[in-house]
């Protein structure tokens, strides 16, 4: 049986960001609600994650990198739900415009009244480096090693110094990061995902002088475009890569017998952000339905 991993590889295809909408930014406001940063949030986890931190009152920093419309839609989701929130386009990728990055989030953070912000969602993420161990390249590798571990890393590093005492940092990582969630074509993505988690849990002991809690979760299959899952069936393509019978594998996999919606991942990480995960730090809760139980 093929695991997760092997049926990652199969995106939608996104739109470009037209110019106009780069850096937007909805109304800025004045008063000392706290704030958060949710990297990836135009569609999926990050956004869902968003909305459940907008509910719980915190004024929303999402980013997107190709997906503008996704990311315009999750700035007026919240804001009908009457919370506040911005989209500021951010290519992890690019360590270079990190600085740049930083200094937005400080502007947004100033408009709406604070000099520093309250959670950090490292989140964004793809389906890089998967395949079979044999097939992996160089180039493969470096690219899962710099979207899913340097850019959380170095981000982190940026925003650190504006990230408030007494705050809190969650990580998005992965079943196939952990022991119990071992998937096939996942030696360089399930690597990556590891790392998070020791890193996690390293940064929590460091940042812990500050009070700040660094935590992470490891979604198990959970219904976003890394499956296509949200596609209806009858405006699916053609299936010759078996894609239907992998996901029926590794549902049957989950012992609560389904995939994992965004919301299921997003509510916890706006828990661990929270006051309610005020006692928690340097742990990687496993989210996945009982994956691998
Ligand atoms: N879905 C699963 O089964 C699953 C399981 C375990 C872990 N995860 C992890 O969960 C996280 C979120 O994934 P998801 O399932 O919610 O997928 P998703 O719906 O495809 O969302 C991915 C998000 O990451 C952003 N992103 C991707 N590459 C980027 C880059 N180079 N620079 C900046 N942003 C980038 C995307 O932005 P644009 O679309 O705007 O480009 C999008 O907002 C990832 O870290 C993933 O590894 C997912």
């Amino acid at each position: 049986m093929r695991g997760l991993c092997s049926f990652a590889g199969v995106f939608a295809s996104r739109p470009e960001a037209p110019r106009w909408f780069r850096g937007f930014v909805t109304e800025t406001q004045t008063d000392q609600a706290r704030i958060a940063v949710v990297t990836g949030g135009s569609s999926g986890i990050g956004r869902d994650a968003a909305l459940r931190l907008a509910q719980r009152g915190l004024r929303v920093v999402l980013t997107f990198n190709t997906n503008a419309g996704g990311a315009l839609e999750a700035v007026r989701s919240i804001e009908a739900a009457g919370g506040v929130a911005a989209a500021v386009a951010l290519d992890l990728g690019d360590v270079e415009t990190f600085p740049a990055f930083t200094a937005q989030v400080q502007e947004l953070s100033e408009g709406w009244g604070r000099a520093t912000f309250d959670a950090l969602i490292n989140n964004a993420g793809a389906s890089v480096g998967i395949a079979p161990f044999a097939d992996v390249t160089p180039a493969m590798l470096d690219d899962a090693y710099r979207l899913l571990f340097k850019a959380p890393y170095l981000l982190t590093q940026a925003l650190v110094p504006f990230l408030a005492d007494n705050s809190s940092i969650v990580n998005v990582s992965s079943t196939a990061g952990l022991a119990t969630g071992i998937a096939q074509d996942c030696t360089a993505y399930g690597a990556m995902k590891a790392a998070i988690s020791i890193w996690t849990r390293t940064l929590a002991k460091e940042l812990s002088t500050r009070g700040i809690r660094v935590n992470a979760v490891a979604p198990g299959p959970t219904a976003t475009r890394f499956g296509r899952s949200e596609v209806p069936a009858d405006q699916r393509a053609p299936d010759p890569d078996g894609v239907a019978a992998i996901m029926a594998g590794v549902t049957s996999r989950i012992a609560l017998g389904r995939f994992g919606t965004s919301d299921d991942v997003g509510r916890l990480i706006a828990m661990l952000a929270s006051d309610d995960g005020s006692w928690m730090t340097g742990e990687t809760l496993n989210v996945s339905g009982g994956f691998g139980l």
